[in-house]
């Protein structure tokens, strides 16, 4: 098991990472007073042994999916906290993937201005991000993450054996941010352009966790809150994937960000921001994950989604963080027009 020390100036957290680090959760939790939150799936799959291991625990299952990450199940977190009296000293042990990693987070930080908080993230992209580096949020009135608070857990115990559940689409969502990770480090995409055959791996996926967290811990200790610009780049592939997401919503969210950087990189290459070569790997590394980018009806008007992404800075233009060469990435702006004109490459195509 690796330890990895997330030094944020708010709280500094700690990530177990690989085997036995579920055990480190029980030995943390058992004199504590915990609040577990959890999904209806992964009740179904762990709630008998979440309820053998955590005997005194209340435990608070949500509605699986994106679709509930929204306004009325952050109250339904907070109606039963606020039922089961928790107090600032309480702790509050979210037990699922991004979608309850996020709420809980949400609901902790602002429950009477901040209760304790642990991450034990299910699924490989609640492991590899949203887990780590204390972003919590709810998507509301029609926009993703728009409501949330910079919070971080103080532990993170992240264990392989909750992978060997996650159906292969899920496995696949992991993927999407891994690989968005190995555009930005060049060291983490050689290593999975040469382990090509093995993303399915559970031996693989828990070696590349690790890489993973450490690369974003090392961001996130850059620059915690998104100010300096640093965290910025983890954004790569998000512009077009959460506007896909908006307006599509039928794939998984790791599956748009592969398919928002497959037009993000073709948008680097035309702009200049990257050589033909180098986008070439970033579609490399993408067709590993995403065999075949669909066509999408009436892509073009996803613009007004992206219109609305939180890290725009000036009406009518749309800010997006572009692949510029190995571990290197650019800022690039363009105008709402022509990013249209780009998405309807996913109108038209069929890789
Ligand atoms: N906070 C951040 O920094 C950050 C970063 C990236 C993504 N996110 C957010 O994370 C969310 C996506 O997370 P996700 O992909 O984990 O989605 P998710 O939480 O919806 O989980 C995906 C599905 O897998 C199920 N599941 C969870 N663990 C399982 C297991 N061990 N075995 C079988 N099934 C299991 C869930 O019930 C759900 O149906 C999005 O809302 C995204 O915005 C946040
Ligand atoms: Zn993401």
């Amino acid at each position: 098991m690796q330890i990895i020390e997330v030094h944020t100036k708010s709280r500094p957290s700690t990530v177990y990472c690989g085997e036995g680090a579920y055990a480190r959760a029980e030995e943390f939790l058992r004199d504590k007073d915990t609040f577990i939150v959890t999904d209806t799936n992964v009740y179904r799959l762990y709630g008998e042994k979440l309820r053998a291991d955590f005997p005194s625990a209340r435990i608070c299952v949500v509605k699986a999916g994106e679709r509930h990450k929204n306004k009325a199940t952050l109250f339904q977190i907070l109606d039963e906290m606020l039922q089961a009296q928790l107090h600032r000293n309480s702790v509050v042990a979210a037990v699922g993937g991004g979608v309850v990693g996020d709420m809980a987070g949400f609901a902790a930080s602002v429950y009477m201005r901040g209760t304790r908080l642990v991450q034990i993230p299910t699924t490989l992209l609640s492991q590899v991000d949203s887990s780590v580096g204390g972003k919590t949020a709810i998507d509301y009135g029609g926009v993703k993450n728009v409501l949330g608070a910079f919070y971080q857990p103080e532990y993170v115990f992240c264990d392989p054996v909750f992978l060997q559940t996650l159906p292969p689409r899920e496995i696949k969502c992991g993927w999407g941010e891994i690989i968005k990770t190995g555009v930005l480090d060049a060291k983490i995409g050689d290593r999975i352009l040469e382990n090509a055959s093995r993303l399915y791996d559970l031996q693989f996926m828990k070696e590349i966790v690790a890489d993973c967290i450490r690369f974003k811990a090392n961001v996130v200790e850059q620059d915690e809150t998104e100010k300096s610009g640093v965290r910025k780049c983890l954004n790569l592939g998000h512009t077009t994937g959460h506007a896909l997401e908006l307006k599509y919503g039928r794939r998984s969210h790791g599956e748009y960000v592969l398919i928002g950087m497959w037009l993000e990189s073709v948008i680097a290459e035309r702009e200049g921001v990257c050589t033909a070569e180098y986008a070439a790997r970033v579609r490399e590394l993408i067709a590993l994950a995403q065999k075949r980018i669909p066509a999408f009806a009436d892509a073009r008007s996803v613009v007004k989604y992206a219109l609305l992404d939180k890290k725009n800075s000036e009406k009518g233009i749309v800010d997006m963080i572009l692949p510029k060469a190995r571990g290197e990435y650019a800022e690039y702006r363009l105008s709402a027009e022509k990013y249209a004109q780009y998405l309807t490459l996913l109108q038209e195509r069929q890789a």
